[in-house]
Formats: structure tokens, sequence, C-alpha cells
């Protein structure tokens, strides 16, 4: 069984899933939409920052955390 982990959204809401499982189901869970372009790792639309790293959200999945939580925030990329 993976590690389930609590994450923290924008807005107050947090969930938990397991490890691995992806960001956008997850976020889909939490009735928070991730915007999405491409699905493919190349348009950066779906970027979110993860404990203030940066990543996107549709070629990533959400990773075991030391602490069992992470927090979410929309990226300040210039992109938005
Ligand atoms: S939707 Fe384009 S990089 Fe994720």
């Amino acid at each position: 069984m993976s590690k389930q982990v609590l994450i923290h959204w924008p807005g107050c809401q947090s969930t938990r899933c397991p490890a691995g499982c992806d960001w956008l189901d997850a976020a889909r869970q939490a009735g928070f939409a991730i915007p999405t372009g491409c699905l493919g790792g190349s348009c950066g639309a779906c970027e979110i920052d993860v404990n203030g790293t940066t990543i996107r959200a549709c070629i990533a999945t959400v990773p075991a955390s030391k602490s069992g939580e992470l927090t979410v925030e929309l990226s300040t990329d210039p992109y938005w």
C-alpha cells in the first residue's frame, strides 16, 4: 500500500490521496480545477507550486512527502 499524502489546496480544502496518484485526479477529488492545455508536459498551463516547487501537473504524480503533507499553490509563473 502506498503512503497517504495530505494535500492542502488553495482555498483551504484538504484531501488525502496515495503517493503516486495523478495530480489531475487528486485535484478533481478536491473540486479544484488545474488548468490544462496540451496534457503532454510542454505548454506549462497546468503548472502548480507544490511545497514551493513548480511542477507540471499533467505529467507529474503526487510525491511521497516526509511530513505526509503537501501544500499546493497556483504557480506564479508568468504564463499565468
Ligand atoms: S497541460 Fe501542457 S504542460 Fe501540462
